[in-house]
This record gives C-alpha cells, structure tokens and sequence, in this order.
C-alpha cells in the first residue's frame, strides 16, 4: 500500500520541545482493580500512589511503571465529582497525554499564544523531594496535553503521591516505551487537529493515509500522522470516511461519545516473547485470517523472525524503505469498544504499518459484526 510522506516544510526553531511522554492518565470506574489487571495483564509495577491516605479526599490514582512508560489510573470518590462525569460520559478511557517538557511555564505560554485553550494554568508543586510545575492545555474531545516540567525534582513521580510498594509484582512484559498515541475525531474534523499540531504545538505532518488508500471496501477512515521536531512525540488523527459499511472511527465516537484516544503503540524490542507473555496473561488480540500469512515474505521480504510464531500470535508485519516493523492490536481493554492497546516492535522502519490496514480492518470490522455495530 502507498504512503504519502511530506516532509516538504522549512525547518523552524522548535518553540516547543519535547523530551517525550511523561505520563498517560486514565480515567477509570475502579482504579484498585484496573491497576490489579495492568499490572497483572500487562506487567506494570507498582510506582505511586495517592489518594484519602496521602491528603487527596476526593479521588485515587494508582501509578504503574514499565521501562519508561508511566500509567496513571484515576477513579473519583464521589459522584458528584467532574471526573464521574466524565466515566460517566465517555466510560473508562485517556484523560491526559502527559509530555516531558524542560520549562512547562513557557511551553503553555508558547501553546496558548498560539491558539490553545488553557486545560490547566502554571503551577508549581513542591515536596521534600524538590518541586514539579506543570501546566495543560485543551485537546480534542475531553483529552488534554498537560506539560511535565521536572528537572528540579528527585521524588517517586509527582508531589502529592507516595510511593506505592506492593508485594504484589507480576514480571514484566517487555514493553518499553510509548511510540505513538492516536486521536480519533469527528467527521472532518482531521485537519483542524492537524493545523493545531502544527501551529500551536510547531509539529509536522509526516505521513498521510486519505480514503482512497484504507480501502473504501473496510471500515474507512483517513489519517495524519503528527511528530513534534526530535520525533520522540507522535500523534496520528484519524477521521471517518465514507465506505460501504460503519466506521471503526464512527463506532469509537459513539461508544466514547465524543473524540479521544483510539490506542496507544508501546513498542518492545522481543515481540514474539512479549505477545506470548500476555497471551498467557489473558490478553486478546484482533485476529488477521492465516491466508494473511500465505505471501507475507514476498510482500515484506527479508524478516530476522520465523514466520511460524508470527503466524501463530497473529503478528502483522509492514516495511517501508527504512525497514520493517512488526505489529499487533489488542482487543478494546474495556466493555465499550473504544481505547485499546498496539504492541510494535521497529526494525528500523519509521512508519505505521499501512501494509496491515486492510487485513487489519477486515478483523475490526469482524469484530464490529459481533456486537452488531457494522
Ligand atoms: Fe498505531
């Protein structure tokens, strides 16, 4: 499959950069139980924690660690609370894609000069292990990009939060860190979140997939994939488009009721073990028909991996002309089909998997007939 890459634009000074995610904050119906299944499931470490113990009266959040990737799990403790709400709204989902950042106090200076609309004002935090500030600014949907400024911090993750020491420490999976985060929007809604990226935040627009490519036979959508200058930040928007049967991305905003995140790519260097490992923690994947696997090595080539467990787990494997990658999709991680996870593993490929979309959509959209959404 094609893949429009533009990268045509002058190099400007980056006004905002970026060390990378800081964090990613679910908001959840049950924090003590959804920390249990991502640690359990997934092989996150306890880090964190805050909530009536540590001073906070009003809600819970639960940290997790693996490698360089930091969970938070958030859960109201009243109904009143804005964060009932928003359950209530969009059910278990991303609240806050958190960046790391070397002067949050600029970068929401810089965001909102150019068009943000504040999420949240500057503010410094402080405890005896030195002080954190951070500031927000409005995403699509509900969502928001908080900035992450803690170079004059030594504690556990944020003031406020203790540590979180569990007897409890399933081993890890092998996940490492966030490659990418995707955003679903509305009907042409695409390039308004495009052009926010790309004036309030200074990112670029490095790869296109319109409706004509992610064939109108599947669930079609059209997609932007945004990176901020050193490329550690990308952030793919999908809209829906016009094909013969319901959007993925139709089906996600009105389960979500509203834009927000689809998935989140965390990428390993062992696919194949890390894939097993949480096979045999209950994980289930989208499923590609095996046919998938018939003439993969003439559309790929050369791969280091043997073909039989890649077949076996349901691996997909995509090249692009700096290497190849390979790829797998969760089940959505809660009853509405919304949020879900993407396993990927690059061999020095730098794209997306566009090869994948269409066995891939064939499986959502098998998914989708089941719960009669299609
Ligand atoms: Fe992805």
């Amino acid at each position: 499959m094609e893949t429009l890459i533009i990268d045509q634009q002058p190099k400007a000074i980056d006004f905002l950069p970026l060390n990378g995610t800081d964090y990613v904050e679910f908001y959840v119906g049950n924090a003590k139980q959804a920390a249990h299944f991502y640690k359990t499931a997934f092989g996150f470490q306890s880090l964190a924690y805050a909530g009536p113990e540590t001073g906070v009266r009003d809600r819970a959040s639960y940290v997790l660690k693996q490698d360089k990737i930091r969970l938070v799990l958030t859960s109201p403790l009243h109904s009143a609370h804005p964060i009932a709400e928003h359950l209530k709204k969009h059910g278990d989902g991303v609240k806050v894609l958190a960046l790391w950042v070397d002067d949050a106090y600029d970068a929401f200076e810089q965001t909102t000069r150019r068009g943000a609309e504040p999420y949240q004002q500057p503010q410094t935090l402080s405890d005896e292990h030195g002080e954190v500030r951070t500031s927000g600014i409005q995403l699509y949907g509900e969502t928001a990009h908080i900035f992450v400024e803690r170079k004059n911090y030594k504690g556990i993750f944020l003031p406020g939060y203790r540590e979180w020491k569990s007897p409890y420490n399933p081993t890890s999976t092998g996940l490492m860190h966030v490659d990418h985060c995707v955003g679903n929007v509305g009907w042409h809604k695409m390039n308004n979140w495009v052009s926010f990226y790309e004036q309030v935040m200074g990112f670029k627009n490095i790869l296109t997939f319109d409706d004509k490519m992610i064939s109108t036979e599947y669930s079609a959508l059209m997609s932007k994939v945004m990176s901020n200058g050193n490329g550690y930040v990308k952030f793919p928007i999908n809209e829906p488009a016009e094909g013969k049967k319901k959007s993925q991305i139709e089906e996600y905003l009105e389960f979500y009721e509203g834009e927000g995140v689809q998935h989140m790519a965390l990428a390993t260097d062992h696919i194949v073990e890390t894939v097993t490992e949480l096979r045999n923690r209950g994980i289930e994947f989208l499923h590609v028909p095996t046919t998938y696997y018939d003439d993969l090595l003439s559309r790929v080539g050369h791969i280091d991996e043997d073909l039989e467990p890649l077949k076996n787990l349901g691996i997909l494997v995509d090249r692009d002309d700096e290497g190849y990658l390979l790829q797998i999709f969760t089940k959505p991680l809660q009853d509405r089909p919304t949020v879900f996870f993407e396993i990927i593993q690059r061999k020095g490929a730098r794209s997306f998997g566009a090869g994948n979309f269409k066995a891939l959509f064939e499986a959502i959209e098998h998914e989708q007939e089941l719960r009669g959404n299609l």
